[in-house]
């Protein structure tokens, strides 16, 4: 039967054999994953790792300082962060594929970690990262067909310099939790909404520009603020704002307004596989949609997606 202590009992053991007495690097997302996976490694191998926080620029409002503060109030192992977002984004510059952003976002994030380990990890052999089963199933691995390319970090480069450890493999998100849990992370970290590795980035559809990526994280940051007000966070899997690639026709006051409309996603879900549309009260939608267009100026509509997954997936890339 399934326990978390003998879940991390093998999976400490397998990782000690597979990384002997090397060094070890960690991305941490920002996510609960890799936050989990980073604890198991370093109860294997303890200083042996090095955790990476990447700040690609495809971040949530203030989350580089949560994440590097929740991080390391709990934790005794290393963290070096990595303020990235010039070269993350001028890798995105004029891409809108969806799989091609992933791509890209997956390489850029090897060759920061490869850089990184050099610098601060005696050149580490070793990348752990936080993949759970469902992201297996989901990429296409085994017989299953891709979805999306599934990784914490996006999608992963052809040449690299590290072997992968990943401790989560065999696990659901719940699973992950629970493992969390019984390794003494908080509840901070440990009920953390999960947010995929190439961040905003699937969020804005059609290129990734700055200036989209300040009105989404304004327009997100509202949202989620709403929710966690009117007390709605604990039921919902995953609540975020995406950002569309088209304009639309507003008036206020009486002008007429030519902004971007924004769609707000919230979803309720066991393992990510399958989920919901989360049933939010309409008060509270309309608390969101006024502050939204009152607030972040160049958005002239409020949108809700409800639909659930399938057939949509819960990002919209
Ligand atoms: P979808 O959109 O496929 O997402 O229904 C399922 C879950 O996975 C997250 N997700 C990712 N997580 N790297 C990650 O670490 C990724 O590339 C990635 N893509 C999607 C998504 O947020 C949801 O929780």
């Amino acid at each position: 039967t399934w326990t978390s202590h003998s879940v991390i009992a093998a999976a400490v053991g397998a990782v000690r054999e597979q990384v002997g007495d090397a060094q070890v690097v960690c991305g941490l997302s920002g996510g609960v994953d890799s936050a989990v996976a980073a604890a198991l490694v370093h109860e294997a191998v303890g200083s042996q790792l090095t955790c990476l926080f990447v700040d690609h620029g495809l971040l949530r409002q203030d989350e580089a300082e949560q994440v590097e503060q929740a991080f390391g109030a709990h934790s005794d192992t290393r963290l070096v962060s990595i303020k990235a977002a010039d070269r993350f984004l001028r890798q995105l510059e004029g891409v809108s594929e969806p799989e091609e952003k992933r791509r890209r976002i997956g390489e850029e994030f090897i060759r920061t970690f490869e850089e990184a380990a050099l610098e601060h990890a005696s050149g580490a052999a070793f990348l752990v990262q936080g993949t759970l089963y469902p992201d297996v199933v989901e990429s296409g691995h085994g017989s299953s067909a891709t979805i999306k390319t599934h990784h914490n970090v996006g999608g992963l480069p052809e040449r690299m310099n590290f072997d992968l450890v990943e401790p989560l493999r065999w696990l659901f998100k719940d699973e992950v939790r629970r493992v969390g849990a019984e390794l003494g992370l908080p509840e901070e970290i440990v009920e953390r909404q999960p947010f995929p590795g190439p961040g905003l980035a699937v969020r804005i559809i059609g290129e990734v520009t700055r200036e989209k990526l300040e009105v989404l994280r304004a327009a997100d940051a509202i949202f989620r603020h709403e929710l966690a007000r009117a007390g709605l966070e604990g039921e919902i899997w995953q609540a975020f704002v995406v950002l569309p690639d088209v304009r639309t026709v507003g008036v206020q006051g009486d002008e007429r307004t030519y902004g971007y409309p924004v769609i707000l996603r919230a979803v309720t879900s066991e393992d990510a596989m399958t989920a919901d549309f989360a049933r939010i009260d309409y008060d509270v939608l309309e608390r969101v949609t006024g502050r939204i267009v009152n607030e972040v100026p160049s958005v002239g509509r409020v949108a809700y997606d409800v639909t659930s997954k399938p057939p949509g997936t819960i990002e919209w890339e």
